[in-house]
């Protein structure tokens, strides 16, 4: 079996749910307390052993590839003051181990990862949604290669979520369930209230054959005249092995304004260095 080496992240999308903030600055960039949301999905494929972080960007998204390059003037300034230089180590990508490319329409997410076809090539690979904040111990990607190294094929993170709330989301229509593993039978982007055949839904974490790719190039338009990579694995749903993975930890919809503020939060009263305050001032506001 191949191991997961490669991870693309789409981050060619406008971000017009966060406008005006977006207008210079893209989405993936926003920060959770003080760490920019691209860069906890970036974490999150390096701690499952993934090599080349492959970012499907667009205009006005250069900053995300000076992100993750050494900033030179900064560091010199911040070595000349005598300050501590580790919090910029895991901004730096090595030499090499990343790619971008461009998406030059919004044809959709099925067509955004197929714009990394040449750079993936023929080996299995990950796809990280950045705005879906995946926090755990270990992380998403972890758990999901971990059960890849036993299953092969694959592979979607299964959310549970409230049955009206499907129709925003790809949908799996499951199998057998064994623990944190379910069986996929079919798989629906966005279907119509009352249509869904389940409430696990996918909240962008993929592990995929290569094969995919080449479905890609001649997948027709689906839900909201989008290019769906949904579409697309579904095609490869009885000529390959196709499980879901329960993720155990906490997922924050950060596409939404409620979500980015509920992962800030949480966040925030995760960390010892801040947790007192933030409750307190919580609890004031509340109480105002
Ligand atoms: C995309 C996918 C969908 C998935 C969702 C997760 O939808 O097409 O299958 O459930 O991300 O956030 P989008 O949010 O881009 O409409």
């Amino acid at each position: 079996m191949k191991p997961i080496r490669t991870a693309v992240f789409p981050v060619a999308g406008l971000g017009t749910r966060f406008l005006p903030a977006t207008k210079v600055v893209p989405k993936e960039m926003l920060p959770i307390v003080d760490k920019p949301l691209i860069q906890y999905a970036v974490d999150e494929a390096i701690e499952a052993g993934i090599e080349h972080m492959v970012f499907v960007t667009g205009r006005g998204k250069d900053i995300i590839e000076d992100h993750f390059d050494i900033a030179y003037e900064l560091q010199d300034t911040m070595k000349a003051r005598g300050k501590d230089l580790s919090i910029l180590h895991d901004t730096r990508l090595k030499p090499g181990k990343s790619s971008f490319t461009r998406q030059q329409e919004p044809l959709g997410l099925g067509h955004a990862i197929w714009c990394a076809r040449d750079i993936v090539g023929d080996d299995p690979f990950a796809i990280l949604l950045p705005d879906e904040f995946m926090h755990g111990s270990p992380g998403c990607m972890k758990q999901m290669v971990d059960a890849y190294e036993k299953l092969g094929g694959n592979l979607v993170c299964a959310l549970e979520i409230p049955m009206e709330k499907t129709s925003s989301y790809g949908v799996i229509d499951p199998g057998k369930r064994d623990g944190v593993i379910t069986e996929v039978k079919g798989l629906v982007e966005k279907p119509a209230p009352g249509t869904a055949p389940s409430n696990l839904i996918l909240p962008g974490r993929y592990i995929l054959q290569p094969e995919v790719m080449k479905i890609l190039e001649t997948q027709e338009a689906g839900a909201g005249g989008e290019i769906q990579l949904t579409d697309a694995m579904a095609q490869m749903i009885g000529r390959q092995a196709f499980h879901g993975v329960t993720f155990e930890g906490r997922r924050f919809d950060c596409g939404s304004k409620a979500g980015y503020l509920e992962a800030n939060l949480a966040l925030a009263l995760d960390r010892e260095d801040m947790r007192d305050r933030v409750r307190d001032m919580a609890v004031s506001l509340l109480n105002e």
